[in-house]
């Protein structure tokens, strides 16, 4: 009852939070950890504060964007955004710099006013609010901490303006910062932090205020490896337990595929294809999302389709779509590299990346599509030519020179099409 009544008080966005939800915010998470998470929840540095009670949570709303538009003058940024997350939800947004994923954050967290269609927060209409009424979090890509606050005093700042007693403070501002490794800084100014330790400092700013949607714009972008997947660890786990919806953007394609429930791809403010990492990644609507999608990109060779046959130069391979000229959609693990393989290639550039490794092939005749030259958001070097990408395991890479002549194969069944005009998928 308490928890429920607490919790009803903040969902309603009215700024008057209870102190019974600010005092004991690890309530909230331990009773979401159930026994079976113990592990996790220790490893996550929680472990001390579990509980073995289990209350009842409560849902996250839903964010519903309603035909959202936004112009800058007559610069269109955003048109005719249009889907729902499921209640606490993680919806990770990506798509190429200045597509208008930070903008849309912004029209969540109140920072922008929409020009078209309306923003909800389940039933509540929150673009019709202020920003602090929202109940929204925002974790800001430039991290915007106060230069003359300590670290101390930045994290506690979202707390002092609710007026939460000093104690009270204290505890939440050490939980974060613990959670964050934080405790050693809490007395610097941001000034003697690096770019992570900033980040973190900013992160632990929308935790202590418990809000209940985050918004989280590249939160990572200035960590370095080893912290990033730390830090990513941490705040899926944690988002899992607390439940909260979350949009989160990143240019990362494995934060992406690793933290997305779901993933919405954007590109020049017009939403492409909402869904699953592994829909968007199998099943991609289109050229641009197949291409965004996944590192390396996949690889788009034209050509045309006559009786269920898909034929580019030499190449032939069945795809069961009408016939006519269309686009072949390959990903690199669907070329296979072997010395009975009835194709051939001159290989343009070798990446050993780790256990699996990457050839690009120069295929004599072969027509790639020229949109597959470059590959906006691969984290893998892009290569210059329009080339075939065929994975290979990783330490046969390191014996493969470039220059050097391989044999390879169509993997048959998973190729893609696309329709060269509207660069749609064709129905199969
Ligand atoms: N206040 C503004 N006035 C005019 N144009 C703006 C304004 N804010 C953003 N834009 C433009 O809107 C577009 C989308 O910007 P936004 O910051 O949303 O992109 P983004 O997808 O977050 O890019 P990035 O990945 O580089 O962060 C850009 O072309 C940008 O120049
Ligand atoms: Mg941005």
């Amino acid at each position: 009852m308490w928890v429920a009544q607490t919790l009803t008080a903040d969902s309603r966005g009215t700024g008057a939070n209870t102190i019974g939800t600010l005092v004991e915010p690890f309530d909230r998470v331990k009773d979401l950890i159930p026994g079976s998470r113990r592990a996790a929840a220790v490893a996550l540095g929680l472990g001390h504060r579990l509980s073995s009670s289990a209350r009842v949570k409560r849902e996250s709303p839903p964010l519903v964007f309603e035909h959202v538009g936004k112009r800058f003058g007559d610069t269109v940024v955003l048109s005719d955004v249009h889907f729902r997350t499921e209640p606490g939800e993680l919806v990770v947004l990506v798509g190429p710099s200045g597509c208008g994923k930070s903008t849309l954050m912004r029209l969540v967290a109140g920072l922008e006013t929409l020009s078209e269609g309306a923003i909800y927060a389940g039933e509540k209409k929150i673009s019709a609010l202020p920003p602090h009424e929202r109940g929204v979090g925002m974790v800001f890509q430039s991290y915007a901490l106060y230069p003359h606050l300590t670290v101390r005093e930045n994290l506690a700042f979202p707390l002092y303006v609710q007026k939460v007693p000093q104690a009270d403070q204290d505890r939440e501002v050490r939980r974060v910062a613990d959670m964050l490794s934080l405790g050693p800084l809490l007395e610097r100014l941001p000034k003697q932090l690096s770019g992570g330790q900033r980040q973190r400092v900013a992160i632990g700013r929308c935790l202590v205020r418990k809000p209940e949607i985050y918004c989280f714009d590249e939160p990572l972008s200035n960590l370095d490896a080893a912290l990033r997947s730390q830090i990513r660890v941490e705040l899926k786990s944690l988002q899992r337990e607390l439940k909260k919806t979350t949009i989160y953007v990143t240019h990362d394609q494995i934060e992406a595929m690793t933290m997305a429930d779901r993933i919405v791809v954007l590109h020049k403010g017009v939403l492409q294809q909402v869904g699953k990492p592994e829909e968007l990644y199998l099943e991609p609507k289109n050229t641009f999302v197949a291409r965004f999608i996944g590192s390396p990109s996949m690889s788009l060779i034209r050509g045309d389709v006559e009786s269920g046959v898909f034929a580019s130069g030499e190449l032939k391979t069945a795809l069961a779509v009408r016939s006519g000229p269309a686009i072949l959609g390959l990903r690199a693990e669907d070329v296979v590299v072997s010395s009975e393989g009835p194709h051939s290639g001159v290989v343009k550039s070798v990446e050993p990346v780790g256990e699996t490794g990457y050839l690009h092939l120069e295929v004599a005749g072969l027509r790639m599509d020229p949109a597959s030259l470059g590959a906006p958001g691969s984290a893998t070097e892009t290569p210059r030519a329009p080339l075939l990408s065929a994975s290979i395991p990783g330490r046969d890479a390191f014996s493969i020179r470039e220059g050097s002549v391989v044999r390879f194969s169509i993997r048959e069944g998973r190729a893609r099409a696309f329709d060269p005009d509207s660069g749609e998928a064709l129905p199969r």
